[in-house]
């Protein structure tokens, strides 16, 4: 578009200007109508970045159009995770397509996790507020940053593995260790930025020149992604005219998106959770493994400080504010990009574009805002949020924690690297039954599993025991009424002072 601007003077000594238009070429649209024309072009060894988080907010008409496709082998493929078997990028994963992920969770299902342990495919886990940052970086043009994330594990030294041979058993190829660096007496690793060839997105609502709106949590890493790559490709459950999408609304400018299609694939829910009746709560655990449990939440809820923000791990840690006691509100924070988490939906009011990090159900808050997983995690990394609490496989005596992987059991750290990566500002409370399901103890002078963090651990809740972390120190705090500090001795493999103020646990 081209316009020339003139200044004529008047005798008034008024100025004014005109602004002529030569030429306006309304640009042209980007919709397509075929998947075919969505995806031509798209060729081999190229790096794909898919959005989505669980199932929610997953380009999946593109997708499915890769499906098989011959043109489009050798993929390096960028996502939080792979989708369920049959669904998603997993089903790239099965053709043999992708031969290396990026990714910061394995998710649910068992293909993607199979083909890594068989020595079929690369994967890169990436802590996951760093995988959205690195997208970042490489879409605004930043070559690396430092980040906190994973200082002290495996990111750091290069020990992660990318890939194993036929047996699983032994690594062929490491992650590469990072560089170091001390900022202000902290230190943090450098992250090099990913660059995608090719983004497949998925967007509520986008308009024919390709302006942006994500509704919900379907947000994720949709907007991050779509602003990185070469061609980035928009598929919506809803295309509308340039303009009916308020210009302050607009989440992803239309300059970088090239084609959108209209989506054709229904929305799932991973996982249905429901807010249940008072009279169906009244809580009568079964099992003895069901007693512990309520007993580690119980005392949890009683870490929420009123007028705080706080990050919830899967598991233990989401049930914690369904005990919260009365005087006090918290802002919940969920790491796909929601803050001010309501409770479980009634049934029938269920939305698969808001789910948790557990890929549940969930609804907003009065007040609830809405956001990318970029800001999500800064917001983290930046020491916003003031507790987080999580679950624990393992933690050390000086507050190191593992939470993220077995030997031979790979899941993905997910965002606990990022959420344990600013103790100073977020609190990190570890919940966690004091011995595992074969009676070892598991809180130990040195972690064993790969860590997730650390000397980042604050407390650590069991089902017979509260420890503070004071100076690299475990104190006992607050005992089960019906056990004795002998028992925990025995029960814990770290030495431990014992308070002076020990309590006993009230729940
Ligand atoms: C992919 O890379 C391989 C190895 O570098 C090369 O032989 C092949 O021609 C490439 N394919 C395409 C479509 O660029
Ligand atoms: C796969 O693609 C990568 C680049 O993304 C290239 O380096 C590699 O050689 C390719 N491998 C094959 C077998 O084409
Ligand atoms: C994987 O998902 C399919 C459905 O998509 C399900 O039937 C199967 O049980 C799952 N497998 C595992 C190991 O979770
Ligand atoms: C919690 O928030 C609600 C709604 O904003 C408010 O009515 C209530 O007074 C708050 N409670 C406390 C203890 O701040």
């Amino acid at each position: 578009m081209l316009s020339s601007i003139k200044t004529i003077s008047t005798n008034s000594k008024k100025r004014f200007l005109f602004i002529r238009c030569l030429s306006i070429t309304h640009p042209k649209t980007k919709v397509v109508i075929t998947t075919d024309e969505a995806i031509e072009g798209i060729g081999s060894n190229i790096t794909l970045l898919s959005g989505g988080f669980g199932l929610s907010g997953v380009p999946d008409t593109v997708i499915n159009a890769m499906v098989n496709h011959p043109a489009i082998n050798n993929v390096t493929a960028v996502s939080n995770n792979a989708g369920l078997d049959g669904r998603g990028l997993s089903q790239l994963l099965v053709t043999g397509q992708i031969t290396k992920m990026i990714s910061s969770y394995i998710g649910g299902n068992r293909t993607f996790e199979k083909l890594y342990l068989t020595g079929k495919i690369d994967l890169e886990l990436t802590p996951q507020g760093n995988l959205a940052e690195r997208v970042r970086a490489g879409a605004a043009g930043i070559p690396a940053f430092y980040s906190s994330a994973g200082v002290g594990t495996w990111l750091e030294e290069g020990k992660l593995p990318v890939r194993y041979d036929e047996t699983g058993e032994k690594v062929l190829k490491a992650s590469e260790p990072r560089e170091v660096r001390e900022f202000n007496g902290r230190k943090f690793l450098l992250e090099p930025a990913i660059n995608g060839d090719v983004a497949v997105i998925k967007a509520y609502k986008a308009d024919t020149l390709g302006n942006c709106w994500f509704r919900g949590a379907a947000r994720n890493f949709n907007s991050v992604m779509g602003r990185n790559a070469k061609l980035t490709i928009v598929e919506a459950e809803h295309i509308v005219e340039p303009g009916e999408i308020p210009p302050e609304d607009v989440h992803l400018p239309s300059i970088y998106v090239d084609r959108v299609i209209k989506s054709t694939t229904p929305k799932d829910i991973e996982i249905f959770k429901y807010s249940e009746p008072a009279s169906e709560t009244s809580e009568e655990p079964k099992s003895e493994n069901d007693l512990k449990r309520a007993k580690i939440v119980k005392r949890a809820a009683q870490e929420f400080t009123d007028g705080s923000f706080a990050n919830l791990g899967i598991g233990m840690p989401t049930l914690a504010p369904n005990y919260l006691p009365e005087n006090i509100n918290v802002t919940l924070q969920s790491e796909n990009g929601i803050l001010g988490l309501g409770p479980y939906p009634q049934k029938g009011e269920e939305d698969a574009d808001l789910i948790n990090a557990g890929k549940e159900t969930v609804t907003l808050a009065p007040g609830a805002s809405l956001f990318g997983s970029e800001e999500s995690f800064a917001m983290i990394r930046g020491g916003k949020i003031d507790l987080t609490i999580l679950g624990g496989l393992q933690v050390s005596s000086k507050g190191d924690l593992a939470n993220w992987g077995l030997p031979g059991r790979v899941k993905g750290m997910g965002g606990a690297m990022d959420l344990v990566s600013n103790p100073a500002a977020t609190r990190v409370v570890v919940v966690m039954e004091h011995v595992d399901k074969k009676g070892r103890p598991k809180i130990l002078n040195e972690c064993q599993f790969p860590l997730t963090g650390k000397r980042c651990v604050s407390r650590i809740i069991t089902d017979l025991a509260v420890f503070d972390v004071v100076d690299e120190r475990l104190v006992l705090i607050e005992i089960d009424p019906e056990a004795t500090v002998e028992e925990i001795k025995q029960k814990t493999e770290a030495p431990f002072e014992v308070s002076p103020n020990l309590k006993k646990i009230e729940i």
